[in-house]
């Protein structure tokens, strides 16, 4: 399972791609936002300078028009950027007329598996269950994301099953057991996924002993 970063911050993608642990980013207008007004395309830009691998940069027009503009002009800025579009009909033409322009597709805000077969169908190269939005919701992202990539074994489709919206390790550990091609996560989570109590009380009780034993 490949490991993608959910952030636009530079700070936590250089700590984490310093790790060798990233193999991609996925930002959303949320996060870019959050970084205080950037320019985005300069922004991009230089996550794709620290990342080699896929870059997600999401189009905020809703119209097909505006998708496949910015889309364009974003897939210009690196090889490595993935266009993110959502699972609209508008969304899903422009997923369909990107990818036959050779611009990879991410089609974002899915919450179904109808979603996710027309994703698939327009050729997108992921398709991205949000797993914690549908839990706050009453309903079970990872039941989603079950059915997604059990729908997609049956098929050759190329679209990678990629889990977004991931909140704990345990929405990392059940996406890794499901099978999913790609777990998008924040930072924090990625802590988390590292970080153990017992690992830290082990270390200091061998610290402790060898101490003990004069060197
Ligand atoms: O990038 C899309 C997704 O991962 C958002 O996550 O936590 O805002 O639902 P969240």
């Amino acid at each position: 399972m490949k490991f993608f970063l959910d952030t636009a911050n530079l700070d936590e993608i250089r700590e984490a791609a310093a790790l060798g642990l990233i193999d991609g980013v996925t930002t959303n207008p949320s996060l870019v936002a959050k970084e205080g007004g950037v320019d985005f395309k300069q922004h991009v830009a230089a996550i794709c300078e620290i990342v080699a691998g896929d870059v997600s940069a999401e189009v905020t027009s809703l119209d097909l028009e505006g998708m496949l503009r910015e889309g364009r002009e974003y897939a210009s800025v690196a090889k490595n950027v993935v266009v993110k579009c959502p699972l609209t009909m508008d969304g899903l033409k422009a997923t369909r007329q990107l990818t036959s322009e050779g611009i990879r597709v991410n089609v974002t805000l899915c919450f179904s598996a109808a979603q996710a077969i027309l994703a698939a169908k327009a050729g997108a190269a992921y398709i991205s269950p949000f797993l914690g939005r549908l839990d706050d919701t009453g309903q079970n992202g990872l039941e989603l994301l079950a059915d997604i990539v059990e729908i997609y074994r049956n098929y050759e489709w190329k679209t990678e099953v990629l889990a977004a919206s991931i909140r704990s390790p345990v929405h990392v550990i059940e996406a890794a057991r499901i099978g999913a091609d790609v777990a998008t996560m924040p930072f924090k989570v990625m802590e988390q996924l590292i970080k153990h109590p017992l690992t830290d009380k082990g270390l200091e009780q061998f610290l402790a002993d060898w101490r003990k034993g004069g060197r």
